[in-house]
């Protein structure tokens, strides 16, 4: 969905623009090609991402500015550039598919052996491994069943303790596949990859603090724009984007979430679920 991004954000060659999430770069390259004398402040809290990114945008270089960091240090990532406000702010939430399907060696899918790590930003805080071979069972249970919405998370929980130390993507995967029967076409243990990914990274905390920083960030007239994959996300930016319309702090952009096309998801099939929101700050 970046042409609707892009047009809902309505990009001026001189404006100044935050992208939130860089992945590898194609956000990034598409605003920074209608840029004069703006810029796109381009931050992803994965350093092999912005690597990948820096790479793949070589030729805008002198319009854009990156910065590893979350959505809470998105304010210091602007005011590093010298700016208190940006006109547009883009967030594709969730993994890159570099993340998820080219580094093994990260650890978010059980399709490639790996170690189990599934952090975002591999310089700090604990690994997916440390979550299941040090977290209480009971712990573990709720949150697979939380995050994953997976019923069957007391049985997977007992089974990952019986089998600790698990030791990569492929042995989880395993230990999860032998605990529950597959039913229908979802590989037993994507819930519990996904339930894993979320807790290590707290995806659920940072969607909170970009959904409450975001709008701050924003100059009057500025649009904010969010790309998610799961319901309970969308669910999150479209209570806050409401609030924002009710309290006269923003006009909203899309009254139902833009979703891809058709020829879209044939041609990208990942992007099936994914869901787009926008909103314009008045203030
Ligand atoms: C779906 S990808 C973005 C793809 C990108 N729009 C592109 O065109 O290549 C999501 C990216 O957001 C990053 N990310 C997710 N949560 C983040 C957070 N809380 N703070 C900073 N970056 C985050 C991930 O590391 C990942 O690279």
């Amino acid at each position: 969905m970046a042409e609707e991004s892009l047009s809902l954000l309505e990009i001026r060659p001189e404006g100044v623009y935050l992208d939130a999430t860089a992945g590898m770069g194609g956000h990034t390259a598409l605003i920074a090609q209608r840029l004069t004398t703006g810029m796109v402040i381009s931050n992803d809290r994965d350093g092999e991402s912005l690597q990948l990114a820096r790479a793949n945008t070589a030729q805008w270089a002198e319009r854009i500015r990156f910065h590893q960091g979350t959505f809470g240090q998105l304010e210091s990532a602007i005011a590093a550039e010298g700016f208190q406000k940006v006109d547009g702010l883009l967030a594709d939430l969730g993994v890159s598919r570099y993340q998820l399907t080219e580094a093994p060696q990260r650890g978010f899918s059980f399709l490639t052996d790996g170690p189990l790590d599934m952090r975002m930003d591999q310089t700090s805080g604990a690994t997916a491994a440390d979550l299941v071979n040090f977290t209480a069972e009971k712990a573990i249970a709720d949150l697979i069943f939380q995050l994953g919405e997976e019923r069957r998370a007391r049985r997977i929980a007992r089974a990952i303790v019986r089998a600790r130390p698990i030791r990569s993507t492929l042995h989880l995967a395993d230990v999860v596949l032998r605990a529950v029967p597959r039913t229908g076409r979802l590989h037993p243990a994507t819930k519990t990859f996904m339930a894993l990914r979320l807790a290590v990274n707290d995806e659920p905390g940072e969607l909170d603090r970009l959904l409450e920083i975001g709008p701050a960030l924003l100059r009057s007239g500025g649009r904010m724009v969010v790309i998610s994959f799961m319901s309970a996300d969308d669910r999150k930016t479209k209570v806050r984007f409401k609030a924002l319309g009710q309290d006269g702090r923003a006009v909203i952009l899309t009254r139902r979430p833009l979703e891809p096309s058709e020829e879209e998801t044939r041609r990208n099939p990942p992007s099936r679920s994914a869901k787009l929101r926008a909103v314009m700050m008045m203030q």
